[in-house]
């Protein structure tokens, strides 16, 4: 007996103790043998050792059950301890996306035109000399190309500087009259507080009948969309040159920054630069052969756009992919 608790006490296992049960209560096991040895005993002894060994019987049932429960909870608690969840551990947040600040303000600026029955028109990224420049009025060696800072390949072609190619290639392929306006990515050498290597433009073009068309007709739509984008805000035109409009004007809009003041991102000067313009050089139309046509033309930089919109001190900082600042556009 003596025997048997200690067996008992001691089992470290669920499977231990299972062994430890049916060698006592098992068919064959030591209680089975010592009730069969009741039968050789004297009558009047019988009932003593009966009662003794039942007793014996129950108090090790008891003591099994409750080693038992102890096991159980033991390997219960071994199971959490190895399954153990640490809740502090870092979980990526699911991040919600968000359209890039210069491409909400692409889809604002296409859905002004738009509106206004204006088609979008695609030309290639990677232009040749023609149309970057020899069909605008910009023949080799003409110094206003200076103006655009290239990048060129070897075999000649070039990044193109402007979306003014793609006039050239809409009028190469369609009729007048032309109403479109053309997104889309440019290239130049040019990296400061307001310039990048890389930036997206959207070229105007309008097209009509000889006379149809004047400068009061571009200065109309391009103050009428200026204040679509930005509100109450000051626009003057500035004449300028481009050698694919005459006349032309370069559109400023009075610093948002400063209010005019002069600070660092207007160069002190209280303006920002967004667009240029003019009416169509007849150079143009004659390298696409339009005749009797007039038609303005206009170009502007989206970024620029977006940084006024957005009060972005620092353009070149919409192209560091730093979250912190692209979170705030969703
Ligand atoms: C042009 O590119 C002309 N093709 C625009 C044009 C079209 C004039 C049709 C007349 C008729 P410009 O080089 O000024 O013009 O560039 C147009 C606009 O692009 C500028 O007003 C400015 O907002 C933006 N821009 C120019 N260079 C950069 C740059 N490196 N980074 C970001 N924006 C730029
Ligand atoms: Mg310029």
């Amino acid at each position: 007996m003596q025997n048997f608790e200690a067996k008992i006490v001691k089992a470290s296992s669920l499977e231990e103790l299972e062994e430890i049960r049916i060698e006592l209560f098992g068919k064959k096991g030591y209680f089975a043998k010592e009730f069969e040895k009741l039968k050789n005993l004297p009558n009047e002894e019988k009932p003593k050792v009966a009662k003794e060994l039942n007793e014996a019987k129950n108090a090790l049932h008891i003591l099994l059950q409750s080693k038992k429960d102890d096991l159980l909870a033991q390997a219960i608690q071994q199971r959490l301890e190895e399954e153990r969840l640490d809740l502090s551990l870092f979980e990526p947040r699911e991040l919600k996306g968000a359209l890039h600040p210069v491409k909400q303000t692409l889809d604002t600026i296409i859905e002004y035109f738009v509106a206004l029955n204006y088609s979008i028109e695609t030309g290639p990224l990677v232009e040749d000399d023609f149309h970057n420049f020899e069909a605008l009025n910009l023949p080799k060696h003409h110094p206003a190309r200076d103006m655009q800072d290239t990048f060129y390949f070897e075999d000649g072609k070039l990044l193109r500087t402007h979306t003014s190619p793609v006039q050239i290639r809409t009028m190469q392929t369609q009729k007048p009259p032309i109403r479109m306006i053309s997104p889309g990515a440019v290239f130049r050498r040019d990296f400061d507080l307001t310039h990048t290597p890389m930036f997206h433009q959207v070229e105007g073009l309008v097209v009509e009948e000889k006379g149809k068309v004047s400068f009061a007709n571009l200065k109309f739509i391009l103050e009428d969309f200026l204040r679509y984008m930005f509100g109450e805000v000051d626009v003057r035109f500035r004449p300028s040159f481009f050698p694919f409009t005459e006349p032309s004007a370069e559109v400023d809009i009075s610093c948002i920054f400063c209010e005019g003041k002069g600070c660092r991102v207007c160069s002190h000067t209280g303006w920002l630069e967004v667009l240029g313009c003019g009416l169509v050089d007849p150079n143009v139309f004659a390298a696409v052969g339009y005749k009797n046509v007039s038609g303005y033309a206009f170009g502007l930089g989206v970024e620029r756009f977006a940084m006024l919109l957005h009060r972005i001190g620092d353009l070149r900082s919409l192209f560091e992919g730093d979250l912190r600042l692209l979170e705030q556009f969703r």
